[in-house]
């Protein structure tokens, strides 16, 4: 049967945990596990050569244009839909029950990564560049921005629920672990989330699989599912070629649009295009086909009941010595059906447990696994509906064949990911030619790409212990700080008092002299590295698991302001570099090494940009630290300081433009400040009250340093603390 020859095709791999206990694994499924993790390193060498040999399986000649790609798509998609809408025509309610169960869980690992391939096709290097925003606007769409669990993939989550298949759906990359699914059903997602930590390198190839995937539209297994639940989800929604709002295109019309602004910004990525979306296609009718066969199998009760033994055998040999079957013990029985079933199956149905059309009449429903039976909650009840359709489909001459998939297993499973990959992912891959950055320049630029090298990764972890320490530093009480405590009725009273005090501090500073015009365009020049990658410090915000989620939805919200909503005109950065252009300055372009080595900037204005672009990189470590530092970022202008900016620059008939759309976009009620403020109190609300205990009392601490980390003390004493944290934490292992 299929489950079997699955076992024997697919590659493995052994991993193992942190006792060295061994699982054997589908090496796609191992390596899905791991990329869902956000601060995941994908380093140069070995994993993005395996990915390129994955879309190279697939030879693209002159014919494919996009163009006939995309028929080629829609073509195969309404035959699969028709395909699998026979499979359930005229079956019995039990037998459509399973089947659609079985469709539900083999597309969960692709639908509940709706769009997660897009997720790091910005970076602080492209955030302004309008090919990068098209993506994001696709991207942003897709997770429902603006609001928490409204992704796509949500909606999928929705669905699994009402089907009470959920268990294993959240976060997206446990479902590897819902051993329900089959193999090949990680391949695609595997690949494709692995290629997306290495934007650099795939960009193109994500944009052509990403355009398969919308024009096919919702998968074709689907249709049969939502024939049988109507009403249980949201159908337009896991529809990935759909816009999500009526106001915008279509989403397969905005991911053509992105491909073809890529293509025309860089003709040579054309192929590469072509090639994603090639791969894309062959992957999922691979998958689609096999997902068909295991539908068509499960057509026949036995086809169930052979893979829940299959499942279930290697434990069940433990036990069961004593009891016989067939003159041999159950628990050699069990042993012999981890590679083949089918003899079990027919001896099973022939004993004495069994009777024949009757489940209710059957001791092994009735006695062994019943609420006295010694197998008591050995079956889940999801188990027990397989056995009972099972015993109620055998006929009176029992003689139950395992059904075998009529598939040619080499065309459809010989798409594997490499053994080796899970454990490549595992431990970051060592280049021994790889440095830290030497400087502050050298780390600016190299830090522009979401990639980073295992030396990156060890000097970024490290400015950040010591950018925290220094933070630390003499944290005391003050009105300009957070309070001390948090209280459960939330940030919001606090919010509107320190606007208050915003408010006083313009009306005083009213009386001081402006500063003069050179000082202006000075202070204007040396804020650039920090302006012109606006939102760095969300990056990690844009993560799939984080950009739906309770608190993520804030910042990933903040983040997509910042970068303009997917038009350049009112991208942050982009209005920034007007102004210096007003200002007859002409810095090279933000990821370039002559920005960073451009005589204009002083070393120290590199500091704090250094900062938000190691600390945006680890947004589950320092999730505390951020979300303080978010607040103090998007509180520190409004009602003040951009106030007053706008009255220096229009004294001197510059534009104010960019002053003027951070105070509203950053209001306190309904703005970026009001959003920071309610992603912590949505944070601190989740941890545990009450006196005594002390995690949210040491929550709330790492908050507040976050939350001063925008500027820390600079003294010497300061940066002595600092300097001790980063020595103390290399030696311990903490900075690594
Ligand atoms: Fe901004
Ligand atoms: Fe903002």
């Amino acid at each position: 049967m299929a489950a079997m020859r699955r076992e024997s095709n697919v590659q493995h791999a052994v991993v193992a945990d942190d006792h060295g206990r061994e699982t054997d694994v589908s090496s796609a499924r191992a390596a899905f596990l791991r990329v869902g993790d956000p601060e995941l390193a994908v380093p140069d060498g070995r994993i993005p050569a395996a990915l390129r040999a994955q879309f190279n399986r697939v030879v693209i000649d002159e014919a494919d244009t996009i163009e006939a790609q995309r028929k080629a798509s829609v073509d195969w998609a309404s035959t699969e839909r028709e395909r699998f809408r026979r499979l359930v025509s005229g079956v019995d309610d039990g037998t459509r029950e399973v089947l659609v169960r079985r469709a539900a869980l083999g597309c969960a690992p692709l639908a509940l990564n709706s769009g997660a391939w897009l997720q790091w096709l910005t970076s602080p290097g492209t955030c302004d560049d309008p090919v990068a925003l098209r993506i994001l606007a696709l991207y942003a769409e897709d997770q429902g921005v603006g609001h928490p669990r409204a992704s796509r993939a949500s909606g999928y989550l929705a669905l699994l629920r009402q089907l009470r298949l959920s268990e294993y759906a959240a976060p997206a990359s446990r479902i590897a672990g819902d051993q329900r699914i089959a193999d090949v059903a990680f391949y695609l997602p595997a690949t494709l989330l692995t290629a997306s930590r290495r934007p650099s390198d795939f960009r193109a190839e994500l944009v052509g699989a990403d355009l398969c995937l919308r024009t096919v539209g919702r998968l074709p297994a689907l249709d049969i599912v939502r024939e049988a639940v109507p009403t249980a989800t949201d159908w337009d929604v896991l529809d990935p070629g759909r816009a999500r709002t009526r106001s915008r295109p279509s989403a397969a019309d905005a991911a053509l649009a992105a491909a073809e602004a890529l293509i025309s910004d860089d003709p040579a990525a054309e192929t590469r295009v072509r090639l994603g979306f090639g791969w894309a296609l062959e992957a999922l009718r691979r998958w689609s086909e096999q997902l068909h066969a295991e539908l068509a199998g499960a057509l026949d009760a036995g086809y169930d009941m052979a893979e829940l033994l299959l499942l279930r055998a290697r434990e069940g040999a433990v036990y069961h010595q004593d009891y016989q079957l067939a003159g041999r013990s159950l628990s050699l029985w069990l042993r012999d059906c981890q590679t083949d079933p089918s003899e079990l199956l027919r001896v099973l149905a022939a004993s004495s447990l069994v009777r024949p059309g009757n489940a209710e009449a059957s001791p092994l429903v009735r006695g062994l696994v019943g609420e006295q039976g010694p197998m008591f909650r050995v079956f889940s009840p999801g188990d027990l509906v397989v056995i009972r359709r099972w015993i109620n489909s055998l006929g009176p001459d029992p003689a139950p064949a395992v059904p075998v998939a009529s598939l040619d297993d080499d065309w459809t499973l010989d798409w594997t990911l490499p053994a080796s990959l899970p454990a490549w992912l595992s431990e970051a891959d060592t280049n021994n030619d790889d440095t830290e950055p030497k400087g502050l320049r050298e780390a600016y630029h190299r830090l522009m790409r979401r990639e980073e090298t295992p030396a990156l990764r060890r000097y970024a972890m490290s400015y950040v212990h010591g950018w925290l320490a220094r933070s630390r530093h003499g944290l005391g009480d003050g009105d300009h700080l957070l309070p001390s405590r948090w209280a459960p009725e939330g940030l919001r009273p606090w919010l509107i008092e320190q606007h208050d005090r915003h408010g006083r501090q313009f009306e005083e500073s009213s009386k001081a002299p402006l500063p003069s015009r050179e000082s202006l365009i000075d202070s204007t020049v040396q804020l650039a590295p920090l302006t012109l990658i606006d939102g760095a410090w969300l990056q990690g915000f844009t993560d799939h698991d984080h950009a739906s989620s309770e608190v993520g939805h804030f910042l990933f919200d903040t983040y997509w302001d910042e970068l303009g909503n997917g038009e350049p005109g009112l991208n942050h950065p982009r209005i920034y570099r007007e102004v210096l252009a007003e200002m007859d300055v002409r810095v090279p372009p933000t990821a370039s090494a002559e920005f960073a080595s451009w005589s204009g900037f002083r070393e120290k204005s590199f500091e704090l940009p250094v900062y938000w672009l190691c600390v945006g990189r680890f947004p589950r470590t320092f999730l505390p630290e951020i979300l303080g530092l978010n607040l103090a970022m998007e509180l520190s202008g409004v009602g003040g300081s951009y106030r007053r900016a706008r009255i220096a620059l229009k004294k001197y008939g510059f534009s104010t433009r960019f002053v003027d759309i951070h105070n509203t976009i950053d209001n306190v009620a309904t703005g970026h400040s009001a959003w920071a403020a309610d992603a912590i109190d949505v944070f601190m609300s989740s941890l545990p009250l009450g006196p005594g205990n002390t995690a949210q009392l040491r929550a709330w601490q790492r908050v507040r340093v976050g939350y001063r980390s925008l500027s820390p003390p600079d003294g010497f004493r300061a940066r002595f603390a600092a300097r001790l944290a980063v020595r103390f934490g290399r030696r311990a292992g903490a900075v690594r």
